[in-house]
């Protein structure tokens, strides 16, 4: 099958009542688990790359390799996404590589860090649906911005910054102003494996992110046919951070999003959720224990397949728990064609 819009994708799993992961990749290990692991759950799946990913990959090995994924898995619909693009410049770097979705953040400023005012915002979103459609293109647009700060992305708010979450009052008027495929919602989740500053008073300890899921109903509630998207949607499994510190890794005591709290946003509306921490911790995971076990080896091959194993399982579960496997035969695949005529019939 051809890459499909992510466009279809989020439809497709509205009509099924299921969500689709969206797995972010660099390299050719993690998209080959991607597709081994939505190939043996028969899944629909979104494969994303960040500004990050694109510089590490040097841009073309990653489209290549996408390419690579595609034909090898006729039968898996895939949907390339640009994972938080910053600028209007940026996702147009992705739509000419031939993605076939595109995130425009506006929510922050160019720098990915800044918040941005609702104004730019749909400024910036709408002059991205714009140019995406023409081309067939899927745009996911964010309102309210992301707790947490990883590898320079985001605004690094606290949980008390309840500002910053999405606000259902606007969420109408923003998907209306800007005509976004699908709504980046921000409920208290943050990027990465630290995502709760909440400790309980008498302990100290660590407790679970405190996440508004509420707005994900009311949102829903109004706009029933709006495809939200959650983002900082890994679990962080504490036997994937057991095995880490077990082989010498010191990673503090941490919660991630519980499943169970995902499958209540996808009862709600929620169609794609982002998960990039789970599968970095998997394959670290394998690797510590299999260089720590083995410290003679030396071939890459040795570690990096245990990591990719490792991370299919996880891509496997998530595609399980979310309801998406099982519907890899549903697809019909559209093209970016059908997609542009499609767009351009709705705006008139
Ligand atoms: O947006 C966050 C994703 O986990 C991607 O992270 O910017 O380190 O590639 P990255
Ligand atoms: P996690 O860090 O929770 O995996 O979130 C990834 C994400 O939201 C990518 O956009
Ligand atoms: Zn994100």
């Amino acid at each position: 099958m051809p890459l499909v819009p992510m466009r279809q994708i989020l439809d497709e799993a509205a009509k099924g009542g299921y969500g689709v992961p969206a797995f972010n990749v660099n390299n050719m290990e993690q998209i080959q688990a991607i597709m081994a692991g939505a190939e043996e759950a028969q899944s629909p799946v979104i494969i994303q790359a960040s500004r990050g990913a694109l510089q590490y990959s040097q841009l073309d090995y990653l489209r290549h390799l996408m390419l690579a994924a595609v034909e090898l898995h006729p039968d898996i619909p895939v949907a390339m996404h640009l994972d938080h693009g910053n600028s209007p410049k940026t996702c147009k770097q992705a739509i000419d590589l031939g993605f076939t979705s595109v995130m425009m953040d506006g929510s922050l400023k160019e720098d990915g860090k800044t918040i941005a005012d609702y104004d730019y915002n749909v400024k910036v979103t709408r002059e991205v649906v714009e140019m995406a459609h023409a081309h067939g293109v899927t745009v996911e647009g964010e309102l309210g911005a992301l707790g947490g700060i990883e590898d320079g992305h985001g605004a690094g708010l606290s949980v008390d910054d309840t500002d910053h979450l999405t606000n259902p009052d606007e969420a109408g008027d923003f998907v209306a102003e800007t005509g976004v495929d699908a709504l980046a919602v921000a409920i208290g989740t943050s990027h990465g494996a630290y995502k709760s500053l909440r400790r309980d008073p008498k302990t100290g300890e660590t407790l679970p992110p405190a996440l508004a899921m509420d707005r994900i109903h009311e949102i829903h509630k109004r706009m029933p046919d709006c495809h939200m998207v959650m983002h900082g949607s890994s679990s962080v499994p504490k036997e994937l951070v057991d095995i880490i510190n077990q082989y010498g890794g010191k990673m503090e005591h941490t919660y991630g999003v519980s499943v169970e709290q995902i499958q209540e946003g996808i009862r709600h509306g929620v169609r794609k959720v982002n998960v990039d921490t789970d599968n970095r911790l998997a394959m670290t995971a394998a690797i510590r224990k299999v260089l720590s076990e083995n410290p003679k080896e030396f071939d890459p091959r040795k570690y990096l397949g245990p990591a990719r194993d490792a991370m299919q399982e996880v891509v496997r579960l998530r595609l399980q728990a979310f309801g998406a496997a099982g519907h890899a035969k549903d697809y019909k695949p559209i093209t970016l064609e059908e997609m542009k005529a499609y767009y351009a019939k709705a705006a008139v």
